[in-house]
């Protein structure tokens, strides 16, 4: 079969994965590959084992590859053979040097930028999939429009939306796609060939274009917005544990105004996910970088108060517990930053984790599919830590259980049989807001949630 475009993308991983296999499934004439350094990763993608757990995804992996999705590591013949070329490598925090703790570490997406200038011999659309600072797609068109190279690059920005747990979904069905690009002949151009990938199932009117710098802008921005209305929340639910007020009453309430809006306000433990702190963090330094100190100490907030309810959740812990947790076995309910998924990158749980065994508990870890990444998160952190896939077994001879992931199957559990097995009293600490907190209760737990009265037998 001929096909009508080569589409390449660098970087298989939680973005190029399942972007470049919705893609495959929907642009059957696009010959579709997707490259990585890690030839361990590229061997998952190739196996019935995945490398990440998304739903929907194996089905739509299984279709199309070997059809018109391959994974590979031959980047240089990638290269070479792509007339599309998405960049989708890792963009973590810096962590050394000028801007260490804060900046975009751009060191993996600059050598992809020299590779693609080193093997390219015909003209080539560089699609930025990575989220970066504002201002990248100048560096990266510098990189590759050398003189010295004859070759003709166009640098278009299209940064990625989808979550996690939701990532087939959302890039079947995206609330929008954005395009960036130069506003010049070329620029047009090589947005417009980028729109025509899009149109083959997203609605016209869902595709925004703009400028390249809105575009960057953009991404870092609807990070910060989502990830503030959850900081917004968890602050109020402080105050709610002080005053007697429900967070989730209070939450219903200011959401129903249809200004506000209903979704993101869950009170928890705190946001996790491997984007929206960098991605803060970038949107600060970016501002200090322009001298906007109180445009960068505003958005910094957002990231105090996530820390700060980490934090707090802990010490609740330790409170009720009466003021000390030495020796006592704790349950964790989920390791994964959310539900439905097996990544634990910034999951709160490590943090919770670490600070619980700093107080010399005896932990349990248990998650449906993140313990394989617990385990290696927790290498190298001393104490006593057992993992247990089943939340029965893990529960067993506890004294306390913390719900951190909000999986659906932890809400559906035979709590009255996870009572038989605990040591009295039995405590639970729902980081999450999913269990029924009166029902356990009267069960004989005594209950703590965020931003809700505690429910305890004490008097
Ligand atoms: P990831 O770490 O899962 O995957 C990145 C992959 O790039 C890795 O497999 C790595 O080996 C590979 N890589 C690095 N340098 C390379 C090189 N020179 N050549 C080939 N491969 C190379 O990262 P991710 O979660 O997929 O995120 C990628 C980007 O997308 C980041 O900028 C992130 O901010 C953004 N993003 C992520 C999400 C998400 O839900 N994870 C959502 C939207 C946007
Ligand atoms: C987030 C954004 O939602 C995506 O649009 C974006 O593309 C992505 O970051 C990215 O750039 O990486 P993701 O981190 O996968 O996606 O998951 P979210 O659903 O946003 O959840 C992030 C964290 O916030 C999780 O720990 C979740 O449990 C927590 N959360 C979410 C709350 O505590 N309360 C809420 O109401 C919602």
């Amino acid at each position: 079969m001929t096909f009508e475009r080569n589409i390449l993308c660098i970087g298989a991983g939680y973005v190029g994965g399942p972007t470049m296999a919705v893609i495959a499934d929907r642009c059957l004439r696009y010959r579709v590959t997707v490259v990585d350094i890690d030839a361990e990763r590229i061997a998952r993608w190739n196996s019935a084992d995945l490398p990440i757990y998304e739903p929907g995804l194996d089905d739509v992996v299984r279709s199309a590859r070997g059809r018109n999705l391959f994974f590979s590591t031959d980047i240089p013949n990638g290269i070479r053979e792509a007339d599309i070329i998405f960049v989708s490598v890792n963009t973590p925090t810096k962590q050394f040097g000028v801007g260490a703790g804060m900046a975009a570490d751009l060191q993996y997406w600059e050598k992809t930028a020299r590779e693609i200038r080193h093997y390219a011999e015909s003209p080539k659309i560089i699609v930025e999939k990575s989220t970066l600072p504002v201002k990248t797609a100048k560096a990266m068109e510098r990189i590759l429009n050398t003189t010295r190279h004859p070759v003709r690059f166009d640098v278009l920005s299209n940064p990625e939306f989808l979550a996690e747990g939701t990532a087939v979904k959302d890039l079947v069905d995206p609330d929008r796609v954005l395009i960036g690009s130069a506003e010049t002949p070329e620029g047009i151009r090589a947005r417009d060939e980028l729109v025509r990938l899009y149109t083959h199932w997203v609605p016209r009117e869902r595709i925004l274009t703009s400028n390249v710098w809105s575009s960057e802008l953009s991404k870092l921005v609807a990070n910060a917005f989502l990830a503030q209305r959850i900081s917004s929340i968890n602050a109020i639910s402080a105050l709610c544990e002080r005053t007697e007020a429900d967070v989730a009453e209070v939450a219903e309430a200011v959401g129903m105004d249809r200004r506000i809006g209903p979704k993101f306000l869950n009170a928890s433990v705190g946001f996790g996910g491997s984007c929206f702190k960098k991605d803060i963090l970038n949107l600060v330094y970016l501002c200090r970088s322009y001298g906007l100190e109180e445009v960068a100490d505003y958005w910094l907030g957002v990231l105090r108060i996530n820390d700060y309810q980490k934090e707090r959740f802990v010490l609740n812990m330790l409170k009720a517990m009466f003021n000390t947790l030495a020796g006592k076995q704790v349950t964790l309910f989920g390791f994964a930053f959310k539900a439905d998924t097996g990544d634990t990158r910034e999951s709160p749980a490590i943090f919770v984790a670490r600070k619980l065994l700093e107080e010399r508990v005896r932990l349990v870890i248990s998650d449906p599919k993140a313990i394989r990444q617990a385990r290696l998160d927790m290498q190298g952190i001393e104490g006593d830590i057992r993992y247990e896939e089943d939340p029965y077994a893990a529960a067993a001879g506890s004294d306390a259980i913390a719900l951190l992931t909000e999986w659906g199957l932890y809400a559906d559990l035979d709590y009255e049989k996870i009572l038989l097995s605990m040591g009295k009293p039995a405590f639970i600490f729902d980081g999450r807001n999913i269990l029924d907190h009166c029902r356990l209760f009267e069960m004989g737990f005594n209950v703590y949630a965020i931003g809700k009265p505690p429910l305890t037998h004490f008097t």
